[in-house]
């Protein structure tokens, strides 16, 4: 039985809703609290038994692999100062996996920025995680890739995470045609990015978690440019659940769109509610900023 040891971060995307931060920084590098988004996704895949990372970069990124290689300069730096917390979480970054980086040349599609990691992947089963979407674990659940490497080794097929969305929100998704199996899981027919409400043949929606057979791979060499003009993931998820089959499960995670606005200051907030050098002056203030906009007709 093969376990699920790989996998893919695509992180090259141009960032458009964070510019002007975007234009120097990859959107994947904006912190959340005090670090990266990126390494928030990098933990939750290491967490779940990943131990290679093919991170799909692409130009103007090189600040990702600067991040996961080691900096002797800094590490001196901290050591001489004594600061050995410090140290220890910077040194420890550039050990967590095997990070590979490859680049995408041109931005085609995010169905063409996982195809890109095909030569590094080979034909092992492997995971992609969005470089924009936080999935924080809740107590007592597993991450959320490790829920789907679980149901890939129970099971030996591809299988993506889903989310019951509002009829105004499935134009920012791509949904799932589906049955459903039992109460968490179903199995995917077919796959529409972006649909409008009325061509929506769901509620359930895709949050940037996957687990793939190598097969996903026959499948976007050969897909044409779909919805806006992109190579997209999901046609080839469709032909995948037609030919190999696809599941789909709901998740336990908390999940934040860190590459929305609001998404990412719902996640500098909420985390930081859960540090201890950080949740009791941040409660404070959002209890004065309650009292600000107490008058304020909302
Ligand atoms: C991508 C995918 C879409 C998925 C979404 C999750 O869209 O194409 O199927 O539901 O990520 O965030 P994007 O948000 O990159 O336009």
């Amino acid at each position: 039985m093969k376990k699920v040891k790989k996998a893919l971060i695509p992180a090259a995307g141009l960032g458009t809703r964070f510019l002007p931060a975007t234009k120097t920084v990859p959107k994947e590098m904006l912190p959340i609290v005090d670090r990266p988004i990126l390494l928030y996704i990098v933990e939750e895949a290491v967490r779940s038994g990943i131990e290679d990372i093919v991170i799909v970069a692409g130009r103007g990124k090189t600040a990702i692999e600067d991040f996961f290689d080691r900096s002797y300069e800094l590490e001196d730096t901290l050591e001489k100062a004594g600061k050995t917390d410090l140290l220890e979480t910077i040194a420890s970054i550039k050990n967590m996996a095997n990070i590979v980086s490859i680049r995408q040349k041109q931005a085609l599609g995010l169905g063409h920025a996982v195809y890109t990691g095909r030569p590094v992947i080979g034909d092992e089963p492997f995971a992609v995680l969005l470089g924009d979407e936080l999935m924080i674990r809740k107590e007592g659940h597993p991450e959320c890739t490790q829920q789907l490497t679980d149901v890939y080794e129970e099971t030996q097929q591809s299988v993506v995470a889903v989310m019951e969305v509002a009829a105004d929100q499935v134009h920012k998704y791509g949904i799932i045609e589906c049955e459903q199996i039992s109460d968490h899981r179903h199995k995917v027919l077919s796959v529409v990015e972006k649909p409008t409400v009325a061509d929506a043949p769901s509620r359930l929606a895709l949050p940037g978690r996957y687990v793939f057979t190598k097969e996903i791979f026959d499948y976007l060499k050969n897909t044409r440019p779909g919805k806006n003009g992109e190579i997209q993931l999901t046609d080839g998820m469709t032909e995948l659940a037609k030919k190999q089959g696809l599941l789909a499960t709901l998740f336990h995670a908390q999940r934040f769109d860190a590459g929305d606005k609001l998404g990412y200051l719902q996640a500098n907030l909420e985390l930081a509610l859960t540090r201890d050098d950080l949740a009791e002056p941040v409660r404070n203030y959002l209890k004065s900023l309650k009292n600000k906009i107490s008058h304020l007709k909302l």
